[in-house]
């Protein structure tokens, strides 16, 4: 991935960086776009992944809708080029504040996760002369054998509402009248690599049709979330997710109806593998039994790996080392959860490598905190 000019190019500049690959972004977006349109779905990108302006930018100009999170996330993605009516707004806890703005904004669907929101919606709607779009997230009680901590599809979380609550939501509907009930939602959780969840969530999501059928309400909108995964531990070889495989489940066997449309929101696969975040060994320091690399970015920029013991593959790319030693690779914040991955081999690691953290594309500099009042990543190189 990198080559001789990229690096003599990293050397000049200041470390920590993330670095994006731009041409990676391209590839990927021109197959989620030629397997969009085979099968005429709808992909939102979820700016929660990665809400860099330049890539923002390059995203909505392939045609994708944008899945956010907030307010603010709704003012980027329409002042980085996505349209108003291809973005879903999602999120357990959003604000009068967001709610208006996206009322104002004329967005396509609020993915609604609460009896309570949806009567706050219908108010502020109300108040603001305008019918809003809604769907109901709904949790499938799949499972999506991931990290605890991205698991979201169970009925014990604070996501979502489950089936059993449906009825008393559909009697408040009745009586929303600033509300269209246009949609379901579901997302099971992220970084799902066993296709099998998605294949799960479509029975489920036939069977929850069904019972929306039963009740004579016709849907038209379909969104069945994110989460397909990458691989993190070939990033070269697998940089493009299996964007074919997955679409070709919910082809297969999601069933809908001609006037149905298939939603999903999806954040990692499209972001991941085209960033890496550069750092700079500053110490090599031995212990008892171990040898520390010891670099200039810590969890305040890329924290994956202290909350969700998350592997990032780490390469040293400028050692010129025929001999490979074994490190545990740390930052330089006060915490012992502050290292980016343990017994790490390596070629011969000095004061002033440079490592290259991989795969830091999604949910790496959005994360990004002033901890320790640490330096942040500075600079931004995008490549093509
Ligand atoms: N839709 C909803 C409702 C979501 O909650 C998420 C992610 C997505 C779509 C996008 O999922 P993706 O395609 O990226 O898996 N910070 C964690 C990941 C948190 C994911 C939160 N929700 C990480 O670094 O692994």
């Amino acid at each position: 991935m990198f080559d001789n000019q990229l690096i003599e190019k990293f050397k000049t500049l200041e470390t920590p960086f993330y670095y994006y690959d731009l041409a990676l972004l391209h590839r990927t977006l021109a197959k989620v776009k030629e397997l969009a349109e085979k099968y005429r779905f709808h992909v939102h990108y979820a700016l929660k992944a990665n809400s860099n302006d330049k890539i923002l930018k390059i995203i909505s100009s392939y045609g994708l809708g944008a899945d956010c999170v907030s307010g603010n996330e709704v003012l980027k993605a329409l002042a980085t080029g996505f349209q108003a009516d291809h973005v879903v707004f999602a999120g357990v806890g959003k604000s009068d504040k967001e709610i208006l703005t996206a009322l104002e904004k004329d967005i396509f669907c609020f993915n609604c996760e609460s009896l309570q929101e949806i009567q706050v919606i219908n108010e502020l709607a109300e108040k603001s002369n305008k019918i809003a779009s809604i769907a109901i997230r709904i949790n499938p009680n799949v499972e999506a054998n991931t990290h605890q901590y991205i698991t979201t599809g169970k009925e014990e979380n604070k996501f979502g509402v489950n089936m059993a609550e449906l009825n008393e939501i559909l009697e408040v509907l009745k009586n929303s009248t600033f509300i269209k009930l246009v949609g379901i939602h579901f997302h099971i959780g992220s970084q799902i690599q066993d296709l099998e969840n998605f294949k799960n969530l479509c029975f489920r999501v036939n069977e929850i049709q069904e019972w929306f059928t039963a009740q004579n309400i016709r849907l038209t909108e379909i969104n069945v979330g994110g989460g397909l995964g990458i691989n993190y531990h070939q990033p070269d070889l697998e940089n493009i997710a299996d964007f074919d495989s997955y679409f070709s489940i919910f082809n297969q066997y999601l069933k809908v109806k001609p006037s149905q449309r298939i939603h999903f929101e999806l954040g990692r696969s499209i972001v991941a593998q085209c960033g890496s975040l550069i750092s700079k060994v500053l110490y090599v320091k031995k212990g008892t039994n171990k040898q520390f690399a010891i670099l200039d970015a810590g969890m305040n920029v890329l924290i994956r790996p202290a909350l969700y013991q998350a592997y990032h593959k780490i390469e040293n790319i400028t050692s010129t080392s025929s001999e490979r030693a074994t490190y545990d690779v740390v930052g330089p914040i006060c915490e012992s959860a502050d290292f980016f991955g343990k017994e790490v081999s390596l070629p011969i690691t000095q004061r002033g490598d440079l490592i290259a953290i991989r795969s830091a594309g999604a949910y790496g500099e959005v994360m990004m905190s002033d901890y320790n009042l640490k330096e942040q990543a500075k600079s931004v190189l995008l490549a093509m």
